[in-house]
């Protein structure tokens, strides 16, 4: 080895040891006499010290060094003289005397500061210099939570009897919602492998394959447009268990997710155990998402009997028309503003409303004074009977700020959604608090007015609920699937469901979702065969590992866990993928290329 300790180890114990040190050039400061390089590596930094007059050739090498350079240093371990210990260094009671350096490698001047964070680097050379971004403490941090947080799901479901499978990468269409990615074969002319969007049919199959509980840590493939949390291409703890029911896993799961925090990021708080469980209809009621932040409390509250005896036309109308009309509270912020602030806010409120496609945005504000007059628009319109009926609903205080919604409920929801998220980038939410839920109870399929068919809400393979199977055959809108989604700060982490494990419930799915039988077969003929086989029982769920570690580490996006991401426009930038294929490579897959003019 070329070092016999690393940076981060040495402390004053170790006063009189002959050491080696090996790393990059932290920083490097130059006091005449002495030269002063602290060596970074992976563990930690130690300081170095080179005299001029105790070993003039290693400082003429430390001279030359610059930020970055990768050195080997030898020397003795010193306690450092009184007053000059760095207490922000794990190592900064000790230096090491240098007596022998040498240079390994030179290195460039970085394009950006790999010392010290500097806030807001431009992604674009981040990424084109990956290689020197995860340099960074913080990203080495990130890159080091995410292998622990991954050792120990694996840790956890081996101690749980779950067996690690592979499953392969060039397969078949496994449909998830998204655009699947193509290979060509060049053995098979003119055929084409799909990337897995997830490993679903593959676990399932797994299942039949007598496993019983399987899980993978699975990178899944999906064509489809990026955000801050997805990607392209992304990890899964992908995961399937035999023989149970929706509750055996979702508690397995609880406790999974409960420890994985407890256990490696143990600054984190979790704000409620057991994770508050909340049906998909009342999720969008309250705040407007199947995805809820509930680390804050702001929720819509449906006061259409109230609203309904009002004398504002819009809300009586819509109620009369069966629309709803919802009510947030905002604690004390009316409070705090003159009338000018207020009405600029409820404006700016209202414009944000708009953009959701809403009508507009009703409110009232309380007085501080109990004796006070409701304030705004629409205040009028209530009576005082009403008001003390609307306030006692809300449970409003003096100096809330009332907002009102009415419209069709998606556009209701949208709004609720959009407020909450407006109100969420005030309060400056504390990133350690880890909010997870449950979501549960999601309708089986989502209706498509573009292609007038229904959509799985979740994928064709979720169950619906046994007590709604028979709604499949008469009403399919108004089944409910067995599927689950865990959801922690407004993002979704994981999800999963029971399967159908009965071809002829599985053939029910197909026409609903606009397949035919001959289409179905084509596609996933090896999926009813294999349910014709003894198909036990089962069900599973996948989390985003991503996204898990987003959070965990307190990341604002998914890149900044990952290695080597993909930029928004799905490339890498680095190593200018992808690129363009040589024509004898594309002829040997018999491909032509078609492109559109320019
Ligand atoms: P689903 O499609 O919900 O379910 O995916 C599971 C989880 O994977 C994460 N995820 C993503 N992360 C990053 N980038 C993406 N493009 C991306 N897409 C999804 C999310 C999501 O919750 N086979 C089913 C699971 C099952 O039923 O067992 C599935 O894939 O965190
Ligand atoms: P108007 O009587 O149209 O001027 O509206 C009075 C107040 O009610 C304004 O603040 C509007 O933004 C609001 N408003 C109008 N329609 C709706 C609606 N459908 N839902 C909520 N607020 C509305």
């Amino acid at each position: 080895m070329m070092k016999t300790h690393t940076c981060g180890e040495l402390r004053e114990k170790d006063a009189g040891t002959s050491v080696q040190l090996a790393g990059w050039v932290n920083r490097r400061r130059d006091q005449g006499g002495l030269i002063f390089i602290d060596l970074r590596d992976r563990w930690g930094i130690t300081q170095a010290v080179v005299d001029l007059e105790a070993a003039p050739e290693a400082h003429a090498i430390a001279d030359s060094v610059r930020n970055e350079y990768v050195l080997r240093i030898h020397g003795t371990v010193r306690i450092r003289p009184e007053g000059t210990a760095n207490p922000d260094l794990a190592t900064g009671d000790i230096d090491i005397v240098a007596d022998q350096i040498e240079i390994l490698n030179r290195s460039h001047t970085p394009p950006f500061y790999i010392n010290k964070d500097e806030g807001a680097l431009d992604e674009a050379l981040r990424m084109r210099h990956r290689y020197l971004d995860l340099r960074r403490e913080t990203m080495q941090q990130n890159i080091l939570l995410r292998h622990r947080v991954v050792k120990f799901i694996r840790d956890f479901l081996d101690a749980e009897d779950f067996i690690e499978i592979e499953t392969p990468i060039l397969f078949k269409t496994t449909p998830e919602g998204a655009r699947d990615f193509l290979v060509p074969s060049r053995l098979q002319p003119g055929m084409f492998y799909a990337l897995p969007q997830s490993p679903q049919q593959l676990k399932q199959l797994l299942m039949v394959g007598g496993f019983e509980r399987y899980f993978q840590i699975a990178r899944c493939f999906r064509d489809e447009d990026l955000r801050g949390d997805r990607q392209p291409e992304f990890t899964q703890l992908d995961l399937e268990m035999s023989f149970v029911q929706r509750e055996d896993v979702m508690r397995l799961m609880e406790q999974l997710a409960t420890e994985i925090v407890r256990q490696v990021t143990p600054q984190k708080r979790l704000i409620a155990q057991p994770f508050p469980r909340i049906r998909y209809r009342d999720a969008l009621e309250q705040y407007g998402t199947d995805r809820p932040d509930i680390r804050f409390d702001l929720r819509a509250v449906d006061i259409s009997e109230i609203a309904g005896r009002s004398a504002f036309p819009v809300f009586a109308a819509n109620v009369q028309a069966g629309k709803k009309v919802k009510c947030m509270r905002v604690p004390g912020l009316a409070g705090t503003l003159s009338g000018t602030q207020l009405r600029k806010v409820a404006r700016d409120l209202e414009t944000m409303a708009r953009r959701a496609g809403a009508k507009g945005l009703a409110y009232i504000t309380i007085p501080t004074d109990p004796a006070g007059e409701l304030k705004g628009p629409i205040g009028k319109f209530f009576s005082v009977e009403l008001k003390l009926e609307l306030l006692a609903a809300m449970g409003a205080q003096g100096g809330d700020l009332l907002l009102f919604m009415s419209d069709e409920a998606q556009i209701v929801y949208a709004v609720t959604d959009a407020l909450r998220n407006h109100f969420k980038a005030e309060l400056d939410l504390d990133d350690d608090l880890l909010a997870f839920c449950w979501i549960y109870d999601f309708p089986e399929f989502i209706w498509d007015a573009e292609h007038q068919r229904w959509d799985p809400s979740q994928h064709m393979f979720t169950m619906p609920l046994p007590e709604d199977l028979h709604l499949l055959d008469s009403d399919p809108g108004r089944a409910r699937g067995s599927q689950y989604d865990l959801v922690c700060n407004g993002y979704e982490v994981g999800g999963g469901s029971i399967r159908i494990h009965d071809r002829a419930i599985q053939e029910k799915i197909f026409p609903l979702i606009g397949q035919s039988m001959q289409q179905a077969i084509a596609e996933f003929g090896h999926m009813l065969e294999a349910f014709e086989y003894g198909a036990p029982p089962h069900g599973g769920m996948a989390w985003g590992i991503d996204r898990l570690v987003m959070l965990l580490a307190g990341a604002p996006n998914i890149r900044e866990v990952i290695a080597f991401p993909k930029t928004q426009g799905g490339t890498d930038i680095m190593a200018h993928a992808p690129s363009t294929a040589e024509p004898e490579q594309l002829r040997d897959l018999h491909i032509q290329l078609d492109m559109p003019a320019e």
